[in-house]
């Protein structure tokens, strides 16, 4: 598509642009446009511009006032309070600047001025381990994540780092030497996911136990820890097919979450091996790091245990092994240096906030990050079950995800069928829209509130067919659909000259913010904005389908064609969010 034209700036940027002209003085300084109860908008910039210039803010409110043409864009512009500007919008700008953005497959919403580099660590389970609801919600937020930062133009890398180093691999690799065919397949066909999963379990319980009761056993599995970081092939070759019987299961759970995770953006721990000499002897060196007791250790001022000593971020133990830090920094060397990095974000529960706030500010001492490259957690707090307390199974055991996202799918799927006959759904479409209800209700419940908060997680609420859920903005995106179909598909032309009822304002105005909220939502790093945005949008057009009829218009047909684009248009708008969001939005539900 062509670039955007000027008109398609979003209304609140042709306020903005108007109030630069009408006091050049005031430069680049944010007029701090809000929308407002009182007027369509209320601009607060006047009163910081007003204290730089040691001006009286009213007059200077009133000079802007003054100078600003009244009729094409805004219709009334008056000064209140202290100093600041109440605007309302013509209806005429507010339908044009919607038409000329409507043209646009972007919906108008402009490119980042200055795109850089993204790396995004999240869906990073861990290899012979069952995933649970952590990783899911790291999935969920990064993926949504990246698909935000892409829209706005970032060059985004994914890195899905899962944990498949470490020392439980010893004990593993022992007995699958000792039980050689325990990974097996029973057939030559394809091994499922679950049954992947299901064999690793059976030998991690089995490996564990004789781990737990044999030390002879023991001694032996330690003894494969040291041929395993030594690189012995025999041993390396066993661990491949614990991370390919991993990866199995793994691409199964992402699959089901309709997820698209892609095998060279899997790079695990194993994958910065080769550069943990090399990282601690940067650090040693340079003086960040110090030997203590053996180990390379860096201290912090700030970072004390409860005996009130230091707590030291360990980069190397005193028997020479690297552990999580090690890798961690050298996946911060590998991601600005060779990835040309120039933001990094790590989607992880916040329980590892300790970890993340010493290996980056280990990072910057050593130069790695600095005011060009930022890295930021983006943390997420817990899944807490209805009764409030971290999710488990009765028994207390960590509930399994693939349980969870069947048992969301069965729920939606019942919920698309009591409508099925009513839309005319076929059975296959039953099916398939069950699956986007149930995945969307997942991924909507974790994605609506802000990441660092802890969510509940309650099925009953998250299929609901009222308040803020996905089924809601679902089904408002279908009732659109079914009106725009009614109408024959064509593309609706817009009426900028028709006087608009209050519904169709409200509606228009949100619709108009879009681009803002997006970059807001990259920027902030917060999914939730988008979630919340969305939300609105189909409440505001739940009012404006109640008070303005669409299909029947009085008393002229071109008031039926405005309100069929506003239609179009909120349907186009939901189905973007929804998909940056990772939610599909069915045509008929
Ligand atoms: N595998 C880890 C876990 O399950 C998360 C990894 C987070 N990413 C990182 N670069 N440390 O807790």
């Amino acid at each position: 598509m062509a670039s955007v034209p000027s008109l398609a700036s979003s209304v609140n940027q042709r306020v903005a642009d108007a109030l630069a002209s009408a006091l050049p003085e005031a430069g680049a300084t944010d007029p701090l446009l809000r929308r407002s109860d009182r007027a369509d908008f209320q601009a607060n910039g006047i009163l910081a511009l007003a204290k730089k210039a040691k001006a009286n803010p009213r007059e200077l409110a009133t000079t802007v006032v003054e100078g600003i043409p009244t009729g094409d864009l805004i219709q009334e512009i008056e000064v209140s309070g202290p100093g600041f500007l109440n605007i309302t919008i013509t209806d005429r700008a507010i339908i044009e600047t919607l038409a000329a953005r409507a043209g646009d497959d972007r919906l108008g919403v402009p490119l980042a001025e200055n795109p850089g580099t993204t790396v995004i660590d999240y869906a990073q389970p861990n290899v012979a381990k069952e995933m649970h609801v952590g990783h899911l919600r790291s999935a969920v937020i990064g993926a949504a994540m990246v698909e935000i930062l892409e829209f706005t133009g970032e060059k985004v890398v994914r890195r899905h780092h899962i944990g498949d180093w470490g020392t439980q691999f010893g004990m593993l690799i022992q007995y699958l030497l000792e039980h050689p065919h325990e990974l097996d397949h029973k057939s030559d066909e394809e091994v499922s996911g679950e049954e992947a999963m299901s064999n690793l379990n059976r030998l991690y319980k089995a490996s564990r136990a004789l781990f737990d009761s044999d030390e002879e056993f023991k001694t032996r599995a330690r003894a494969r820890v040291v041929d395993l970081q030594a690189g012995d092939p025999e041993t390396l070759s066993l661990w491949q097919r614990f991370v390919d019987e991993s990866k199995i299961y793994f691409y199964s759970v992402f699959n089901k979450l309709d997820m698209d995770i892609q095998d060279p953006d899997v790079v695990g721990e194993s994958g910065y091996n080769d550069m943990l000499v090399e990282t601690c002897k940067l650090l040693e060196e340079s003086g960040v790091a110090v030997r203590s007791n053996g180990a390379l250790c860096v201290f912090f001022d700030d970072v004390k245990g409860p005996d009130g000593n230091p707590t030291p971020l360990i980069v190397q133990k005193s028997d020479g092994g690297f552990g999580y830090a090690a890798t961690d920094l050298s996946a911060i060397r590998d991601r600005v240096g060779n990835l040309g990095a120039t933001e990094l974000i790590y989607v992880v529960d916040a329980r590892q906030s300790l970890h993340f706030k010493m290996v980056f500010e280990t990072a910057r001492r050593a130069g790695w990050l600095n005011d060009e490259v930022k890295a930021v957690q983006l943390a997420f707090g817990t899944v807490l079950g209805k009764d409030g307390k971290p999710f488990k199974t009765r028994e207390g055991e960590t509930v399994r995800l693939v349980d969870l996202l069947d048992e969301a799918v069965e729920r939606a799927t019942a919920v698309v069928r009591e409508k099925a006959e009513k839309v005319g759904l076929t059975e296959a479409e039953i099916v398939e829209n069950g699956q986007y209800v149930g995945i969307g209700a997942v991924k909507y419940a974790d994605l609506s509130t802000s990441a660092a908060r802890d969510y509940k997680f309650d099925l009953d609420q998250m299929v609901s067919l009222n308040g803020d859920t996905s089924v809601y903005l679902q089904y408002a995106y279908a009732r659109i659909r079914s009106i725009m179909r009614n109408a024959g598909n064509r593309k609706p032309v817009a009426h900028p000259e028709l006087e608009l009822a209050p519904a169709e304002r409200a509606l228009g105005l949100h619709l108009d913010h879009f681009g803002e909220l997006i970059a807001e939502a990259a920027a902030d790093h917060a999914p939730h904005k988008l979630a919340a945005y969305l939300y609105q949008l189909s409440s505001l057009y739940t009012t404006f389908y109640d008070q303005c009829p669409v299909v029947k218009p009085e008393p002229e047909l071109v008031v039926g064609e405005n309100r069929l684009f506003l239609c179009d248009l909120t349907a186009r708008t939901l189905s973007k969010g929804m998909s940056l969001l990772g939610i599909r939005t069915p045509e008929k539900l």
